[in-house]
């Protein structure tokens, strides 16, 4: 146990999938792992170990932000030895020829800070996804029809943005979509030896104003399990 993740030791397995929303780890668990049993359920932020085609995983959520994911997957990696963490979550769109429904991967997070920010003082540290996971999962797309988006993505401290001014410039420097837990996912990632990477749904877009109806989140969401699962497993 750790302060935050009820499990036991050797309750967590190697590989790791991390929704931002807790029901959303309980839907995935139990919709695409065999035997999953709950191991976590602490501040009711649920984690669910289980195998999928025999490989052992779990799936934490990691709430919403920087400072919420760090914390878990600080536990995760340092306590508990993840060594393959995968963000599965949604993402707003920034580019036009990105659209509603589209997968983006991942292969850098740009951001204003983390909470790794303190380490690296006026460096600007480089978030960047694990190639070999990140190359998988451009394959699992492939080999089910889907043409990802990848590329550089925004890891934003804040939803409701009062300096649009930024995601300006994230767009006129070709980022894909904005979210607010990659950066520090691949930063920890980094620092640890372990691997990460993210692969997102866009769900909403920045520039159209458009956004995925509820109905549509479930099979959006579903592809992206199993593109994260593949990839790790690859
Ligand atoms: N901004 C930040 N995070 C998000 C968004 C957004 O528009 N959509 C989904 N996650």
């Amino acid at each position: 146990m750790t302060i935050h993740i009820g499990a036991k030791p050797g309750q967590i397995a190697d590989t790791v999938l991390m929704p931002g929303d807790p029901y959303r780890a309980r839907w995935a668990a139990q919709t695409f792992l065999d035997n999953a049993e709950l191991v976590n359920e602490v501040r009711g932020m649920l984690g669910y170990t289980g195998t999928w085609r025999g490989h052992r995983v779990t799936v934490q959520g990691s709430g919403m932000g920087m400072p919420s994911l760090s914390i878990y997957a600080n536990e995760l990696i340092r306590d508990y030895g993840a060594k393959t963490l995968i963000r599965i979550g949604s993402c707003g769109g920034m580019q036009p020829q990105v659209k509603i429904r589209d997968i983006i991967i991942a292969m850098t997070a740009s951001t204003l800070s983390t909470p790794s920010r303190g380490i690296f003082r006026e460096l600007n540290f480089a978030p960047a996804a694990d190639w070999g996971l990140l190359r998988a999962a451009v394959t699992a797309c492939e080999a089910r029809g889907i043409a990802p988006h990848v590329g550089g993505i925004y890891s934003s401290d804040v939803f409701y943005d009062e300096r649009p001014d930024l995601n300006d410039q994230m767009v006129r420097h070709g980022i894909l979509g904005v979210e607010m837990e990659a950066a520090e996912l691949y930063t920890l990632a980094a620092r640890h030896g372990a691997r990460a990477l993210a692969v997102l749904t866009v769900s909403d877009h920045l520039g159209t104003g458009e956004a995925l109806p509820s109905e549509d989140r479930e099979k959006s969401f579903g592809d992206m399990v199993e593109i994260a699962l593949e990839a790790a497993f690859a």
